[in-house]
């Protein structure tokens, strides 16, 4: 690629979201924390109509900021100039969840937005467009944008459970007191809702001298198999309810993560958590948008197999899949 053309949908002004996860995404593209050092790229941002003016603010303190990197900007409330042969396409766009409201309340209202950027990425992104879409519910509207674009291959719409996944090397540090980078191999299995698993089974910490499992070093297993856990699944919460804003910035630093090692590779004997098309792996039903271990080469994800599960892992892996099951149902029947 001489340069990479990533469109990032929505969420940039205060007024019209609460998120502000692109204001923090953008200048991070920019950088090339998204895709590599050295790799040019031009960024497509989509905001709605009310958002123009501020759009166009944004547009020139990127100008202002010479990024290095950045090769060209289009700020524009039109889809379909915003989708016009894009690579990358970050879907941020939603209808927000705000404190106290439940994520089911939002299916309704985002149904409808996704079914219309599908048609949008679908005739006018580049052939093998990468789509990661983080607003939520983010599995349930990434099926719906999958169902509305048939063209783009199933293996191309993923959502974001990179943050999850994160987040949980961010509390197995401060738990151990060691560096989040030499703890790898954390998973996140579903949705990216308060029924996702996070499983630190497989889980283990570089302690400079070989590796140790992360149930071998925390002493208190029982932390583990419940506050760990249920801090995990309300962390998205316990932010807004502080900031009274989703997490925003963190949101912004996980899609980047998501998409280089998509796109560039994920590093040997490591794996990372995506959302992605079920192919019935450990049992998952077809067609849901969930969340797995996987590796990355060459551009593509696979799903790393022959994990041992034991009951207990079995049980909230069925149950947040359960969830997807309920949730895909209430999207279809908004959309009759
Ligand atoms: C998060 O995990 O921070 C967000 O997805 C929370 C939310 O529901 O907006």
């Amino acid at each position: 690629h001489i340069y990479f053309k990533v469109i990032v949908s929505q969420q940039f002004t205060s007024t019209y979201s609460t998120g502000h996860i692109g204001y923090a995404l953008v200048p991070m593209i920019a950088r090339g924390a998204m895709l590599g050092p050295d790799q040019p790229v031009i960024i497509n941002m989509l905001d709605i109509e009310p958002a123009a003016e501020a759009l166009k603010g944004l547009k020139m303190e990127l100008t202002d900021a010479a990024f290095p990197l950045l090769r060209g900007v289009v700020a524009t409330t039109n889809v379909i100039e915003a989708c016009k042969n894009v690579d990358i396409a970050v879907m941020l766009g939603g209808f927000p969840r705000k404190e106290g409201t439940e994520r089911k309340d939002v299916i309704s209202k985002n149904v409808l937005i996704y079914k219309a950027q599908a048609s949008a990425l679908e005739q006018h992104a580049a052939p093998n467009c990468k789509v990661l879409v983080v607003a939520n519910p983010a599995n349930t509207n990434a099926l719906i944008l999958k169902e509305f674009a048939p063209s783009i291959p199933e293996e191309n719409i993923t959502c974001l459970t990179r943050l999850d996944h994160n987040r949980a090397l961010g509390q197995i540090s401060e738990m151990l007191g060691v560096q989040v980078n030499d703890v790898k191999n954390v998973i996140i299995w579903g949705n990216h809702s308060s029924t996702q698993f996070p499983d630190v089974n497989h889980a283990t910490v570089d302690t400079g001298n070989g590796l140790k499992h992360v149930r071998e070093l925390v002493a208190n297993d029982h932390w583990l198999s419940t506050e760990f856990i249920t801090t995990m699944q309300q962390r998205g919460a316990a932010i807004i309810k502080a900031r009274k804003q989703s997490s925003a910035l963190s949101a912004a630093s996980s899609a980047c993560d998501h998409i280089r090692d998509w796109v560039i590779g994920t590093p040997k004997g490591t794996w990372v958590s995506m959302g992605v098309y079920s192919d019935g792996s450990y049992g998952i039903q077809p067609g849901l948008i969930y969340s797995f271990p996987v590796t990355c080469e060459k551009g593509e994800w696979s799903i790393v197999q022959g994990l041992n599960i034991d009951e207990f892992s079995r049980a909230k892996m069925d149950a947040t899949a359960k969830e997807l099951i309920e949730e895909k149902s209430l999207a279809y029947s908004c959309l009759n």
